[in-house]
């Protein structure tokens, strides 16, 4: 038997295998079958900051019939919905904490702090063992400067951190000009995790029928390469845990997260395209690795990768194809 335990969110796992954030776990049927296939924690469903506005202002439009001479009631009902759609969602928390008896983390989508900050008390009382902000702000106004859009997120943990007392992980998106600098400082800014990366939808086009569609919403096995370097680049110096996230299908992308310094990795896609069976069978391997590996416990290889302890620590910094493409024969 081999020690698999580490952390997450500073919290300690039984294993390395968190399940992310995503419709897996919207249900508490769905949530047994992931703790039951030996999943160590669970990141529950994100409540959306704008699902949380627009469901009020739909509901409300409905049931009042909505025109500007029953506008004052607005505010009330407004109240009354958001109230709904957070009470379903501690309840989701409350249930989930009997049903199993790994850690359960609630998950918010935010892009400001106003809206949905005063639920996050509910959600700590709720019994979450810790709670992941998936905070994203699509940077498409024309003049924004990048100092703004970091504040944010800077304002977002400051504010959160004043009210929780459980632990509070970031997920970020890969996107920003100086990524190294902004996970370096979140990560001492008294977060206790930073999961790298969030995985956008994404729209493509059918040619055929000229119709805007939904483009690729899974993973697959060979979306990692842009997680594990910056993985790799940022294990060793981050004031927290580092948690992988993107293209973790099998365990050998596991081993190269957990190499690479990840404290422990985020699966959702391959669990959507294979079962929860495939947590069971990714740790089963992860067992056999170590055995064949001569190693006992994941302390005893994390981070043995990161880019601070590589011998050649340069391959992490190099993107473009200057070598490959000079010495190549055409
Ligand atoms: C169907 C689906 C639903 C998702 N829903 C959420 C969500 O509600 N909140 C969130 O933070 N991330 C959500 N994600 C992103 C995942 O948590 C994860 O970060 C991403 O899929 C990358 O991991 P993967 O390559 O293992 O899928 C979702 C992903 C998928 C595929």
């Amino acid at each position: 038997m081999k020690d698999l335990k580490t952390t997450y969110l500073g919290l300690s796992i039984k294993n390395p295998i968190v399940v992310g954030s995503s419709g897996l776990a919207s249900t508490i049927g769905g949530i047994k079958k992931l703790a039951n296939a030996g999943a160590a924690a669970i990141v529950l469903k994100s409540v959306f900051e704008e699902e949380i506005k627009a469901e009020a202002e739909q509901t409300v439009g409905q049931q009042l019939g909505m025109d500007e001479n029953n506008l004052e009631f607005y505010d009330y009902y407004d109240y009354q919905v958001k109230n709904e759609v957070l009470e379903n969602y501690v309840s989701l928390i409350r249930e989930a904490k009997e049903a199993v008896d790994i850690p359960i983390i609630a998950s918010i989508n935010c892009s400001s702090y106003s809206e949905w900050v005063s639920f996050a008390n509910k959600i700590e009382d709720a019994g979450a063992d810790a709670i992941e902000l998936n905070i994203f702000k699509l940077p498409f106004g024309i003049n924004d400067e990048a100092s703004e859009i970091e504040k944010v997120y800077f304002d977002i943990v400051r504010k959160v951190k004043e009210r929780l007392s459980i632990p509070v992980g970031i997920k970020l998106a890969p996107y920003f000009t100086n990524l190294g600098n902004v996970i370096n400082r979140l990560s001492h800014s008294g977060v206790s995790g930073l999961i790298l990366f969030n995985r956008f939808t994404s729209v493509d086009y059918d040619i055929e029928n000229d119709q805007v569609i939904t483009g690729k919403v899974y993973s697959g096995a060979d979306d990692y390469a842009n997680t594990l370097r910056w993985v790799s680049i940022s294990s060793n110096l981050a004031g927290c845990d580092i948690v992988a996230s993107g293209g973790i299908h099998d365990y050998r992308t596991l081993v190269k997260m957990l190499l690479a310094g990840a404290a422990s990795a985020e699966v959702v896609s391959a669990i959507y395209k294979e079962g929860p069976e495939v947590i069971g069978a990714m740790l089963k391997e992860l067992e056999a690795w170590m055995e064949r590996r001569n190693v006992n416990s994941i302390n005893e290889f994390k981070g043995r990768l990161c880019q601070g302890k590589a011998t050649n620590p340069e391959v992490f910094e190099r993107v473009q194809f200057m070598r490959y493409f000079s010495g190549h024969k055409h």
